[in-house]
């Protein structure tokens, strides 16, 4: 069926093709509304819920046009469609994803494609901030496997190794969790990275993620905050 006709059905009956990933399980692209979104079983990937709490996080920092962003987690590349078309970014996207089989996705189902403006690696964001040796403005953190997110994204070693692949003054979005308020992984974790990064922790965004949004600070250290948000 032709994209016109699949996105006009769609209102009536939406429609979904699974996509089987070792590393993912069973993905799922679906025709809802005149709209196409990525689900893993239990969560969604891209495009809905997912798309709407970054966007979200990302008007909470300033983006100036040409700022060099890094990406870990493509998914789909739903935030990069915000990014471009409704912050107005400009500037080189770097996009790290483990998995092959979703970077075809990206690129099949939802035209996010490498070009010289995004640089996709298909890589384990872990090892990648291990051996990166550039700085960026923005560091968006979106990696699930499922609705989890891995381990070690809260631990030592993937922080000190990330904080200073952060300029000064740029900021760090993470997508911390779902229900994961009472965290002590989280608790931890915004100890960890001061005085370099202060976190402001938003709760229940979009009614289960957990965002943490800070900025690189050179030698100043502000008071924690923690602010909860229902919407
Ligand atoms: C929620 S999706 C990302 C959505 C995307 N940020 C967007 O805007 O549409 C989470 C992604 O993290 C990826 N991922 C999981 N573990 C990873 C790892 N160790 N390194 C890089 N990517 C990983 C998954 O394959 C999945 O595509």
């Amino acid at each position: 069926m032709q994209k016109f006709i699949k996105k006009i059905v769609s209102y009536l009956w939406p429609f979904t093709k699974e996509v089987s990933s070792k590393i993912n399980g069973t993905l799922e692209v679906t025709w809802m509304n005149g709209k196409k979104v990525l689900d893993s079983q239990n969560a969604n990937y891209s495009y809905g819920s997912l798309q709407k709490l970054l966007t979200y996080g990302l008007t909470k920092i300033e983006i100036p046009t040409t700022s060099e962003i890094l990406l870990l987690g493509l998914g789909g590349g739903s935030i990069i469609h915000s990014l471009r078309n409704k912050f107005n970014h400009q500037g080189k996207i770097t996009a790290i994803e483990i998995d092959e089989v979703v970077i075809k996705i990206a690129k099949d189902e939802f035209n996010i494609t490498h070009n010289h403006n995004l640089e996709i690696n298909c890589e384990d964001a872990f090892s990648y901030i291990g051996q990166c040796k550039k700085q960026f403005e923005i560091i968006i953190i979106d990696i699930f496997i499922d609705n989890q997110v891995p381990k070690q994204f809260y631990q030592n070693t993937f922080w000190k190794n990330l904080i200073p692949l952060v300029k000064v003054d740029g900021y760090v979005v993470f997508n911390a969790g779902i229900n994961v308020i009472e965290n002590s992984a989280i608790k931890h974790l915004k100890s960890l990275v001061k005085p370099d990064i202060d976190f402001i922790q938003y709760n229940q965004v979009q009614g289960t993620n957990t965002l943490l949004i800070g900025k690189k600070y050179s030698n100043i250290l502000p008071n924690d905050t923690v602010e909860s948000l229902s919407f």
